[in-house]
């Protein structure tokens, strides 16, 4: 992988000496990204999917052909089994609220989920007779299969989990997880914002019943999430949202809806940002996502080398750095994180600091959030060394 190439093709780089690790928050953009959302707007920027002229039609074939690099970069070929979202947390909630769930039915979710995987179960046990199981995962917040094992049991109807912790950036073993869950005849919907851009994701592989992504995290436009559905879970899942775009014929009393992904394609899209998305998965596929894995992995172990003697500091994930991916979590003793953030970003180095929207796992632990670099395709050795520069110098000037 070359990154200086890489680094070329980022504008942001020809402006700013910033050393941006907050991609697992929002990742940079491409040229070819930032174009092809320019040329939507100053080329065809029409409607998709209703009217029939020829700059509508584009925007339609457009869509359509975004679906099928997006089926592609997740090794399907039922392009229609991928739904357009806002972000990774709507996809979430598509299928928590449409799955169908009801009195005595219980879902199994981890201690370690993003609000995006926690705050609608919160809402939905309330007062339904819904059960939410949530399986321990170890004090480093890395999965633990036997407490999962004892946790799925016949009334788990679905299993809800992340692939990979924005906090601590270990991956569940999805495939297994997914093998028995099935088994005890649940489905599985993984929330993959962490997994999705930064290792190949095979969804065909997996047989997993519903995958959401986030693509702002995948150098593609803010506000932009994937969902996808097998095609018989796509059939019965109930839509959050109906209108414009979801209806095949309504009367005064009845509605006819379109079959998916139509279903849940509510109103107008965000037809830029669908087109962006195919320019950054084309974008990611073209480096690979192997390499993008082996990248991160190289740049975490270099952190881990030059950070692992600096003791008023501790790591918030497993110790083995080759189980963090792309995300280093930690916590200088005696600074609070978001201390630790300004001052990073007062030498140009940006993190993010705090709870991470995973809130229950650091109020479990009594923990008031930590510090997070978190690692992507642009960063260098360059970017590691300044940071864990600028660590070792916090440490050792403030740490009581
Ligand atoms: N979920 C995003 C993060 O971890 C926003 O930063």
């Amino acid at each position: 992988m070359n990154v200086s190439q890489i680094r070329r093709d980022f504008p942001i780089f020809a402006k700013s000496d910033a050393v941006y690790l907050d991609s697992a928050c929002q990742t940079l953009r491409p040229y070819s990204v930032i174009d092809s959302i320019i040329s939507y707007y100053t080329d065809f920027p029409a409607c998709g999917g209703r009217s029939v002229h020829s700059m509508a039609s584009k925007v339609s074939m457009s869509v359509d052909e975004s679906r099928a690099v997006a089926a592609s970069f997740f090794g399907c070929k039922d392009a229609d089994s991928f739904i357009f979202t806002k972000n990774c947390t709507e996809g979430m909630n598509i299928v928590a609220k449409g799955f169908g769930l009801r009195k005595g039915d219980v879902v199994i979710t981890t201690d370690l989920e993003h609000n995006s995987n926690h705050a609608q179960w919160v809402d939905m046990v309330s007062g339904t007779g819904i059960r939410r199981k949530i399986t321990k995962t170890t004090e480093n917040g890395e999965f633990d299969i036997e407490a999962f094992k004892k946790d799925v049991s016949d009334g788990v109807k679905l299993v809800s989990m992340m692939h990979t912790s924005n906090v601590t950036g270990s991956s569940m073993p999805v495939k297994e997880i997914i093998e028995i869950a099935h088994d005890r005849g649940a489905a599985v919907l993984i929330d993959g914002a962490q997994a999705a851009p930064h290792m190949p994701v095979d969804l065909k592989e997996l047989d997993v019943d519903f995958y959401a992504a986030s693509v702002h995290k995948m150098l593609g436009p803010s506000g932009m999430g994937i969902l996808y559905g097998k095609e018989e879970r796509l059939k019965d899942l109930r839509p959050l949202m109906h209108g414009g775009g979801t209806v095949g014929l309504a009367t005064y009393d009845s509605v006819k809806t379109t079959p998916h992904p139509d279903k849940f394609e509510a109103g107008l899209m965000d037809y830029a940002g669908i087109i962006g998305t195919a320019a950054a998965l084309k974008y990611l596929m073209k480096i690979g996502m192997k390499n993008v894995e082996e990248h991160e992995l190289r740049l975490q172990k270099l952190i881990d080398s030059e950070l692992q003697d600096v003791r008023p500091l501790s790591i918030i994930g497993p110790a083995d750095p080759m189980k963090r991916g792309g995300i280093f979590s930690f916590n200088i003793r005696g600074m609070n994180s978001h201390d630790t953030a300004m001052m990073l970003d007062n030498v140009n180095i940006m993190i993010r600091s705090g709870m991470h929207c995973a809130h229950p796992f650091f109020v479990s632990r009594g923990i008031d959030g930590c510090a997070r670099a978190s690692l992507y395709i642009y960063n260098n050795d360059d970017d590691v060394l300044r940071f864990t520069a600028a660590v070792k110098k916090l440490a050792s000037s403030f740490s009581k």
